[in-house]
């Protein structure tokens, strides 16, 4: 997962949802709510048979062997590198064998960038060699590395409160973790902020929800005009280090050195795989998650485990020899970490369609055990997701929150189509992503059996209701 943008789409006229009145704004079919209650109930038996298959039966743990053969042949797969590269031919070849169809790829350009060896070494007030993680996009140091004094600031407040202190320093940032959107901000702006104010480098405290001594890394981004200086993520007991340190008025030194290069954008693909609907195969509900990854772990959780359960949900699916009436559509991205490069290259090609998008989902917030669905979409749309999520009660996740997002669906979302994505354990999620831990050992093969099934009847059921969703 990149970053959160916030869209709220919808609560506009508030219709009555109680049986009896139109739920449809320019009504067609002049259908109830009770009507559309009814048609949602009596897809009891295909979502008991999902969740048997996924859950109980033949297919229970297979997204998590899956996913296992995949990260444990090609490792991480950073945007622009050979492994992702290998990784899409691998999945273009399971998702053939797996008997789906339209199987192919969309081309893409995507960003290269390369972390090269990199290295802190604390020179006082004690010699203290730490873990860092160069960020995403930043520049590299002179091969002698920067030597500087260090001025830790708490917030970009102080930073600018600060700043005559900054020039020709490192800045090291200690902001406490408040929640991914709000502290991401340092990570994605901190060397430009830095920059502003002088300083030679920026050392920003991971934002993690836990920490045993893990950097978790990432993308930043430099703005025109500023200069660009190196940046890398270190661990929250560093900071933490530096900032008591500091607060004894101790002089602080560190020698930073990176190797970090951009390079030309490569060529890469998103990949597609279609289950084609029986009555409107020109409309769609889109099932996602992203393929590329940070290049520490394995990449296992953001997004294995978000990709590989969407595949899940169109293999359940066609193994209990269902076809919906709209087409599902499954799409695994490239290069989301870069900010959606993958996506936004298919926002543009398929936007003309946008009218006949029923539902678009992604999964890259982690495949634990879900605590439900984060929904963004009119009230009419919300009470039909609650109603299919009724379906669910086998499993125990029948909870519908707002503000469903991801990278890859917002520019769907933002143009008026409903959008789903799977919540489950944020604390956990955020203590393993973008770092070295992010491995199979951090996933559970039965939680993901469980986010498979949610997937798959949420993405089924929409597919083949009568109407499409409705829209504000
Ligand atoms: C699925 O994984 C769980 C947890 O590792 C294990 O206990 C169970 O035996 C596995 N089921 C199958 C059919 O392999
Ligand atoms: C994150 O924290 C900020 C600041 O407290 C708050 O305004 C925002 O709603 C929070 N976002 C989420 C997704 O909880
Ligand atoms: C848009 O939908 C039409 C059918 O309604 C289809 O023929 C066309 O290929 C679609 N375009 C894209 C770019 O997906
Ligand atoms: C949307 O789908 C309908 C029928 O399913 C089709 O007639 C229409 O041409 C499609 N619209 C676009 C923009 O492709
Ligand atoms: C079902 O899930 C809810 C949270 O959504 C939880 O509070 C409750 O304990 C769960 N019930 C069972 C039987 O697991
Ligand atoms: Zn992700």
């Amino acid at each position: 997962m990149e970053f959160l943008l916030f869209t709220f789409v919808g609560v506009v006229h508030l219709l009555s949802l109680s049986s009896g009145k139109p739920i449809y704004k320019n009504d067609i079919s002049r259908r109830t709510f009770q009507e559309i209650k009814e048609e949602i109930a009596s897809y009891g038996d295909v979502a008991k048979a999902i969740i048997d298959l996924a859950v109980y039966g033949k297919a229970q743990n297979r997204s998590y062997e899956r996913l296992a053969l995949l990260v444990d042949t090609v490792g991480p797969r950073p945007s622009g590198s050979r492994s992702l590269e290998k990784a899409i031919q691998i999945m273009y070849q399971n998702l053939r064998e797996d008997g789906l169809e339209n199987v192919h790829l969309e081309p893409v350009k995507i960003p290269h960038w390369e972390r090269g060896e990199e290295s802190a070494v604390m020179l006082e007030p004690r010699i203290h060699r730490m873990a860092i993680l160069g960020l995403g996009s930043s520049i590299g140091t002179p091969p002698e590395g920067i030597t500087a004094e260090v001025l830790v600031v708490t917030s970009f407040e102080e930073l600018q409160r600060r700043a005559p202190e900054a020039r020709g320093k490192i800045v090291v940032y200690n902001q406490p973790y408040v929640n991914y959107s709000t502290t991401v901000q340092y990570r994605v702006q901190g060397a430009v902020e830095a920059a502003k104010v002088g300083a030679l480098a920026s050392l920003i405290r991971s934002v993690a929800s836990f920490s045993i001594y893990s950097p978790h890394t990432g993308i930043q981004e430099y703005q025109d005009g500023v200069p660009k200086i190196p940046t890398a993520c270190i661990t929250v007991e560093d900071a933490e280090m530096m900032s008591r340190m500091a607060s004894r008025g101790n002089r602080i030194v560190i020698q930073l050195k990176m190797g970090a290069k951009n390079y030309p954008d490569a060529d890469s693909f998103n990949t597609v795989a279609e289950i084609i609907g029986s009555k409107y195969p020109e409309q769609v509900v889109l099932v996602s998650g992203h393929l590329d990854s940070w290049d520490v772990g394995q990449g296992a959780m953001d997004d294995g485990g978000g990709a590989f359960i969407s595949w899940e949900a169109l293999s359940l699916i066609k193994d209990l020899g269902l076809r919906p009436k709209r087409t599902l559509r499954l799409v695994l991205w490239t290069a989301e970490e870069q900010g959606g490069v993958g996506a936004f290259q298919y926002y543009l090609l398929h936007q003309a369609n946008v009218s006949n998008y029923s539902l678009v989902m992604e999964s890259d917030l982690g495949t634990f055990l879900p605590s439900g669905l984060q929904f963004t979409g009119s009230d009419e749309a919300r009470a039909i997701v609650e109603e299919v999520m009724r379906l669910l009660q086998p499993v125990n996740v029948t909870r519908v929150f707002r503000a469903g997002e991801g990278t890859d669906i917002n520019f769907w979302i933002q143009a008026g189509v409903p959008g789903a994505s799977l919540l489950d354990d944020l604390y956990r999620y955020f203590s393993f992503h973008h770092s070295d831990g992010d491995t199979m050992t951090a996933l559970d093969p039965k939680q993901m059996n469980v986010a498979a099934a949610v997937w798959a009847v949420v993405s089924y059921v929409i597919a083949d209701m009568e109407e499409m969703l409705p829209r504000s």
